[in-house]
């Protein structure tokens, strides 16, 4: 078999095979297979298109890839939620605590920022001493001890999709519905937790910007985790607009903090405990009722246990409980700008790709592979979508240890921000479940 003809037939439209499926994805495992001829690959999946059974084999042989079900050792119902990638998503940080008060365990693997789109690991390594490099066996030991654990994306497990990954960053091939397809669930099945919950992110901060496209992803990810055996489901959620109203590093975790205190934002709150019901439904808790589901979400937040849970796992990771209980003793940025309102009116648009850029602008994410991050740099949103603001208020904060960064931050919060005389209709975070 060669590279050469399985590139050329994508190219030509036609269907692959299981085995030169295989035969690609191993050949790029073992450096076998030179990028220029997957970046071809890529190219020609990304126009093509892949079938369903093409997709499926490429999701296999992603999770055979590498090592598979790194969290044996570990007893009970396993969860996990993965994102499609989002501005301003702090949800894990609360979903995750949430469920592990009900017994729920959760050994989550996550991952860091991609283009606009921020990562659970980058705002992790915001917290000092905070450990996101643990191996498996170290994590076991925490989920053991506190029912969660949060870690980045080990080399060992599903290593193809990392290699795939780099080169789709670097050859606009991000956005393909397959390719996203495999690289979550190849991920996903080789860590083999028992319940999956996607949170299929659609509009103009998500890699699919239509509702139609998003349904179709979830859709595809849904079956293939089904096929699987995976008690699974996926929520399609709004990115139209960033969520909550901090984006960046430690300002995250400390809204995170605040949702966890029953402080959040309604959004926020809202697809937290959404996502969080959906998956106690699936580990069986709530006697199967979502409602019932929903309320032992909500009551994990009042009774303070899910932030106790949270505080508990910081430490077994390394990380300063103070500044769990404390959020305003993390570090803070040298400098602030205002972002001023043009007009009065409400808040009509806040395009959520324009204010993750700005963000990574501030250097609250990396513009390349090797970039590092100020964790204390990003946005704080005063005025979120459909509140009135007055000419001259401030819509948002910029925050940065580098002055010279902010004109070009501005500029992309002008680009989107859209005030308007008119009330903007009030938006629900959660659009669809897809089960
Ligand atoms: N998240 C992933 O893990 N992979 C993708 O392709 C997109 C989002």
């Amino acid at each position: 078999m060669r590279a050469y003809d399985i590139v050329k037939k994508k190219r030509d439209g036609r269907e692959l095979s299981e085995e030169e499926i295989r035969f690609l994805i191993g050949g790029l495992t073992l450096g076998e297979i030179p990028d220029y001829q997957i970046s071809a690959w890529l190219m020609a999946v990304y126009f093509r298109g892949m079938s369903e059974n093409e997709t499926l084999h490429l999701t296999e042989a992603i999770r055979d890839s590498g090592e598979k079900s790194p969290f044996s050792h570990i007893n009970g119902i396993k969860a996990d939620k993965h994102s499609t990638g989002g501005v301003g998503d702090k949800t894990s940080l609360i979903v995750a605590p949430i469920v592990a008060c009900y017994g729920v365990k959760v050994a989550k693997m996550s991952g860091r920022g991609l283009g606009h789109t921020g990562g659970t690991i980058d705002k992790l390594d915001s917290i000092d001493g905070f450990k996101t490099d643990l191996s498996p066996e170290e994590a076991e030991k925490v989920v053991n001890e506190t029912g969660l654990c949060i870690i980045g994306q080990t080399a060992r497990l599903a290593p193809a999709d990392k290699l795939l990954y780099a080169l789709r960053d670097v050859t606009a091939t991000v956005d393909s519905l397959p390719l996203i397809v495999s690289s979550i669930m190849g991920k996903k099945l080789a860590a083999d937790d028992d319940v999956i919950v996607l949170d299929v992110k659609t509009g103009s901060g998500a890699f699919m910007k239509t509702y139609e496209e998003s349904v179709r992803l979830a859709e595809a990810m849904v079956k293939i985790g089904k096929r699987a055996g995976k008690k699974i489901c996926a929520l399609i959620t709004n990115m139209d607009k960033p969520l909550g109203r901090a984006i960046g590093n430690s300002i995250e975790v400390t809204e995170a903090i605040q949702t966890l205190n029953g402080n959040g934002e309604k959004d926020l709150t809202d697809l937290s405990v959404e996502l969080a019901a959906n998956i106690l439904l699936l580990s069986g808790k709530g006697d199967g009722d979502i409602k019932k589901c929903r309320l032992l979400a909500k009551n994990a937040i009042s009774s303070g246990e899910a932030l106790n849970k949270l505080i508990k796992t910081v430490v077994a990771q390394g990380g300063k409980s103070d500044l769990i209980l404390h959020p305003e003793n993390f570090k803070k940025a040298r400098f602030f700008k205002e972002f001023h309102a043009s007009q009065d009116g409400y808040v009509y648009k806040v395009n959520a790709e324009k204010y993750g850029e700005a963000a990574i602008l501030l250097g609250a994410g990396r513009a390349k592979k090797d970039d590092k991050i100020d964790y204390t740099s990003g946005l704080y949103l005063n005025k979120i979508y459909g509140e009135f603001v007055k000419k001259g208020e401030t819509i948002a904060t910029m925050y940065s240890n580098d002055e010279k960064l902010f004109s070009a931050a501005e500029q992309k919060l002008r680009e989107g921000t859209v005030i308007s005389k008119e009330k903007p209709a009030t938006e629900n975070v959660v659009i669809a479940k897809i089960d």
